[in-house]
């Protein structure tokens, strides 16, 4: 029997794609999140800042996903916003710490997003043996990865992937990139020579389905596709596909810093993320070329 799975943050851009994968292979799926929704996956309500989560929504689950968190390009860093995009990351976490350890339960497993952002910015390449970074991301990364380790100590088998900038045509850095492209005003972002280390939803989806039933993994990995670009290679490259001209010149950094503050290091700097330890698992990830990846969404 497929095993049942509990996602949370499942309302957002992984989740329901990830619902999707997961019910089309079989596998029970339950949700928990800040609001009840309505709909055919059986939902639960989690209060992270009070630390309250429903056990019952952990009846017959075998691994939880966890994908919660405040979204980090969704609003301008101010310092109340930055606390919530830290806090919603450890406190969930500790949450299903506290939940795990105290409830009867038959998890076995736990997958958690985490982020590229870990590494910070560089030309290096980054692998999963790599030092954390020490920009504001990085420091939230390591700290959701810490609050996330806790949960070895009960016996459980934990998971975290390294998420890099994931492609999908629902939303997310992709359509964000496409829509001045569609509308003939694209142009590289600073001197758009910063690298951008993508993934195709679909391969991400998958990774966490794998990470799911294959006992040996644990720990870190990567998830990206290996095939790091360039700013200026992706604003082509979504050109391309959109059959649209990028000939305007780049939209200078010190624009983007006025306009994004903090934030603008999300698009000015980037960062090489290696695959190669997640690919020594089996994995075989489906989309390592760009252009393959964006012609397969509706852009
Ligand atoms: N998309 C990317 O390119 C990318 C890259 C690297 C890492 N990641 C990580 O992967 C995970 C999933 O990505 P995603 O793109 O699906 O994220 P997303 O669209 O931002 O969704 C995350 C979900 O987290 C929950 N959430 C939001 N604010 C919260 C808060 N203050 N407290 C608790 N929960 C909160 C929401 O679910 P409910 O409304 O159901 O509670 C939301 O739908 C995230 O943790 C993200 O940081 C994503």
């Amino acid at each position: 029997m497929s095993k049942k799975i509990l996602i949370t943050g499942a309302s957002g851009l992984v989740g329901p794609h990830l619902t999707g994968m997961l019910l089309q292979k079989g596998y029970p799926v339950v949700h928990v999140g800040r609001t009840k929704r309505a709909g055919k996956i059986p939902a639960f309500v989690w209060d992270v800042s009070k630390g309250e989560l429903d056990a019952a929504a952990l009846e017959g689950v075998d691994a939880i996903i966890n994908l919660a968190g405040a979204g980090v390009a969704d609003k301008r860093w101010t310092e109340s916003r930055k606390r919530e995009i830290l806090e919603s990351r450890t406190k969930s976490s500790a949450l299903l710490y506290k939940t795990l350890a105290s409830a009867r339960h038959n998890v076995t497993t736990v997958v958690s997003a985490s982020a590229m952002g870990y590494y910070g910015f560089g030309e290096k390449i980054f692998t999963e043996e790599s030092k954390p970074g020490s920009d504001f991301l990085a420091t939230v990364t390591k700290q959701w990865e810490e609050e996330t380790d806790k949960i070895n100590d009960l016996s459980i088998r934990v998971v975290k992937l390294r998420i890099g900038i994931v492609l999908s045509d629902k939303g997310g850095a992709l359509a964000e990139m496409a829509k001045p492209v569609r509308w003939g005003v694209g142009s590289p972002l600073g001197n758009g020579s910063q690298y951008l280390s993508w993934i195709h939803i679909d391969d991400l989806c998958s990774m966490f389905i794998k990470a799911v039933d294959d006992e040996t993994m644990q720990g870190v990995y990567n998830a990206v596709s290996g095939n790091w670009v360039t700013n200026k290679e992706m604003t082509q490259a979504i050109g391309k596909v959109l059959n649209r001209p990028v000939w305007l010149p780049n939209v200078p950094g010190f624009v983007l810093k006025l306009m994004l503050g903090e934030m603008a290091n999300l698009v000015l700097l980037g960062s090489r993320v290696s695959a190669d330890k997640i690919k020594q698992t089996g994995f075989e990830l489906q989309y390592t070329k760009l252009e393959e990846a964006l012609k397969s969404f509706k852009l």
